[in-house]
């Protein structure tokens, strides 16, 4: 049995998607730039897959550029705002992707200030502490916090952020690539300047995410080059990317209740079954308040811990030792590290899609127990 257990790294694109760009690929493959019949059927399709995410964000589909994903939106806004909005200072959180650290990183080595908000044992953000940290501060500010962790599934409060930026008149930017495609969003509600989303999360195409700029703060192109994207982001666009993520998009928002529905149901399934078979198993991150998709399971001290991913690779299992940029490096999760978590305990990232069924769970966990070497008399409870 193979089992894909890895989907905050990446989803399995939906056959109706990959349905919907193969014509792209063929025979419309004209350049959207053109002024031609061919070049007019894929302008189309993408002005067709904006309107989509606009409908899906309650914004402008003139606030809506495609992008490569996730990294390239999270860079260009962190290091645009600097250059084109007057921000001197960043409030961001150690649990934060590796594109948004390395980026402020970048730009603190250019004189900007940057700040790190508190974050509790289970990586929620302390809101005052965040709070005073913008009040202590005139400096033009950019506040950039994740919506939901990746590693741990803790989630942030982006209607409570969003008031605290407006209150310190700050830009608020979050990488959402985590939670697109599956909560809803109103950037007309949330006041929020900048949304990061990458559609390989949402079981759309890999290399194709967009950025959410509110008109209130526009930035100029972090690339520069042609007039794609009306100006902001040169490059022939990645025609079969964005149809993809569009129509991802769209299926992702139709089905949304019920796929939180099969997702939650996964996820307490596989809490039950580790709790009551597995003696002294953990949970990293906010268990009951993280993503309905992700479970972090902090496995006991046992003489298999360190083999534990190699192990259930083996098995047919696929999971993360974290985010999968960090897996197979030595030098350990960041994330965890920023909450606490006990470094003697193997820690494994499980996250759900829409695809998993309750026999891969259960697959799943009679694995980990294979492996450890727990034998049913051990059960408690
Ligand atoms: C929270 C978060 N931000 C950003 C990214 C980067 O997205 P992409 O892979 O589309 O560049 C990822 C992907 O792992 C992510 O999980």
């Amino acid at each position: 049995m193979k089992v894909y257990l890895d989907n905050a790294a990446t989803t399995k694109i939906d056959p109706v998607v990959l349905e919907e760009m193969m014509p792209y690929f063929t025979e419309f493959f004209g350049n959207p730039s053109s002024i031609h019949a061919f070049g007019r059927k894929p302008k189309s399709a993408i002005e067709k897959a904006r309107k989509a995410v606009a409908k899906y964000l309650n914004a402008s589909t003139s606030e809506i550029f495609f992008t490569s994903g996730g990294t390239e939106s999270n860079n260009m806004i962190i290091k645009r705002s600097i250059t084109d909005l007057g921000v001197q200072r960043i409030i961001t959180s150690p649990a934060e992707h590796h594109c948004v650290l390395h980026s402020t990183e970048a730009v603190e080595k250019l004189g900007i200030h940057v700040d790190y908000v508190k974050l509790d044992n289970k990586g929620n953000v302390d809101y005052n502490h965040l709070e005073e940290l913008l009040a202590n501060d005139s400096r033009k500010t950019l506040v950039t916090i994740m919506h939901a962790n990746n590693e741990i599934g803790s989630m942030t409060d982006m209607e409570k952020i969003a008031e605290l930026c407006a209150k310190y008149n700050a830009y608020y930017h979050s990488d959402t690539v985590q939670t697109i495609g599956y909560f809803p969003f109103d950037v007309q509600k949330t006041k929020v300047h900048f949304l990061s989303g990458a559609s390989h999360k949402f079981h759309g195409p890999k290399g194709c995410g967009f950025i959410y700029i509110s008109s209130g703060a526009m930035v100029k192109p972090y690339l520069d080059g042609g007039a794609q994207e009306r100006n902001m982001r040169a490059g022939t666009e990645n025609i079969y990317g964005i149809v993809g993520l569009g129509r991802a998009l769209e299926l992702a928002a139709e089905n949304m209740q019920a796929n939180r529905e099969h997702i939650e149901a996964l996820k307490k399934h596989m809490i039950s079954r580790l709790q009551e078979e597995i003696p002294g198993v953990k949970f990293n991150g906010d268990v009951e308040n993280g993503h309905y998709r992700v479970l972090n399971v902090a496995l006991p001290p046992n003489g298999k811990s360190d083999l534990m991913l190699f192990n259930l690779d083996i098995a047919g299992i696929a999971a993360s030792a974290g985010s999968a940029c960090s897996s197979g490096s030595d030098i350990g999760s960041h994330v965890l590290k920023s909450i606490n978590a006990d470094p003697a305990c193997s820690n494994i990232r499980f996250s759900f899609s829409r695809f998993n069924t309750m026999d891969e769970i259960d697959y799943a966990v009679d694995k980990l127990k294979e492996i450890m070497e727990i034998k049913v008399e051990e059960k408690v409870g």
